[in-house]
């Protein structure tokens, strides 16, 4: 699909893997207010002044159209041309923003992705899926523009704040779901600790980044464009967009996404799918990487049925779910997802 480049201090090689991947006359660097102070220095300097830092406000409202037209007019206004090559230094924000203006700015310029969160680095930086939410729900803008490479430096976790180590440990939980029974148990095993003493060592990490890289590049290889397989990473993504949007984005991606798993793998056992005992392993681990089971008590769950009507998965106007079969194995009927009444998603949002 793309290359990935995972060890600690690769941020320092940045700049030799652009100008091989990525040869460019000017490089822009787009990142946001808390990153950019950290890690855009010592990255610009390999650059020896062909590096440009553009800064956006931190947090999802900001991965919007007004923030692409800043930054699009920006770039203009510094006279980068064709030959520009953008890196996205930041978390999910930062690399699916910075990602859609590369794939439109000047009809497309190479991007190099620099995830600094967990959650960026097992998920989001992968597989070059890029856009921007709208008053009408997420990522409803955007483009397929796979990055040139990725480039993952988990000594950048250093500077994580605390939570933000929980919500990616909830997509690394939704790989095992999907793809892999064993790595699933060994997360679920290891994530307790390492999130209860705040583990910020990269050798402690990198068996997780990097078996959560393996199994999305593989998912992710067979299906770029999400026909068919792909869609399976989409497992929790259903409710958790309706959960995002019905709270104006308080509830936290990896946060949405805990709580989505639990309610569409109870779903699927409802919907005679999935193994019975699939949701108890599920929201065992959820609980275990101390993230929430279910929606917050004051949503009710019209709201959050309502909420799901709105998501791009819709095929002929059905609201659709990929769902498990067991840990470790979609089901693959009608394509990998299907559409399910009403009745049982309101009851297993109200378990
Ligand atoms: N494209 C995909 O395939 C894909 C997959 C999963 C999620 N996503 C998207 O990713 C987004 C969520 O990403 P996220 O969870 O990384 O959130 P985020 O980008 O908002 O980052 C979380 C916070 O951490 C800060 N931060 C980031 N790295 C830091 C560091 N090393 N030190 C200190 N502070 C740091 C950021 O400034 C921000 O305040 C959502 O919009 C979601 O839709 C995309
Ligand atoms: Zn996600």
């Amino acid at each position: 699909v793309h290359p990935v480049h995972i060890d600690a201090g690769a941020l320092a090689r940045v700049a030799t893997i652009a100008r091989e991947v990525a040869p460019a006359h000017r490089y822009a660097v787009i990142s946001d207010e808390n990153v950019a102070p950290l890690y855009a220095p010592a990255l610009a300097s390999g650059f020896e002044g062909d590096a440009t830092l553009f800064t956006i406000p931190a947090g999802e409202p900001h991965k919007s159209r007004e923030t692409w037209a800043l930054l699009t007019d920006a770039m203009i206004s510094a006279g980068l041309g064709r030959d520009t090559t953008v890196l996205a230094l930041g978390g999910g924000v930062v690399g699916d923003l910075a990602g859609f203006v590369a794939a439109t700015y000047m009809r497309g310029v190479p991007v190099v992705q620099l995830p600094t969160t967990l959650l960026a680095m097992v998920d989001a930086s992968i597989g070059g899926k890029t856009g921007v939410d709208t008053p009408g729900g997420k990522n409803l803008v955007g483009a397929f523009h796979p990055p040139a490479a990725v480039v993952i430096d988990p000594e950048t976790l250093a500077t994580l704040p605390p939570e933000q180590l929980r919500y990616g440990a909830a997509e690394i939980l939704k790989h095992g779901v999907i793809a892999d029974a064993a790595y699933f148990d060994e997360a679920a095993a290891a994530l307790p600790t390492m999130l209860g003493n705040q583990e910020r060592s990269p050798d402690r990490w990198l068996p997780l980044i990097a078996g959560s890289v393996r199994i999305k590049l593989g998912v992710v290889g067979g299906d770029e464009r999400e026909r068919g397989a792909r869609k399976t990473l989409n497992f929790g993504h259903t409710i958790a967009h309706a959960i995002e949007r019905s709270t104006e984005y308080e509830v936290p991606h990896g946060v949405a996404v805990a709580i989505g798993m639990v309610v569409e793998s109870r779903i699927a056992e409802l919907a005679g799918i999935a193994d019975a005992g699939t949701a108890d392993r599920v929201e065992g681990a959820v609980a275990g990487a101390g993230l929430p089971c279910e929606p917050p008590a004051w949503l009710d769950a019209s709201t959050v049925l309502e909420a799901t009507r709105t998501d791009k998965k819709g095929r002929r106007g059905a609201v659709e779910y990929s769902l498990p079969l067991r840990i470790g194995e979609m089901n693959p009927i009608n394509e990998w997802s299907v559409s399910i009444e009403d009745e049982i998603v309101r009851e297993a949002l109200a378990c």
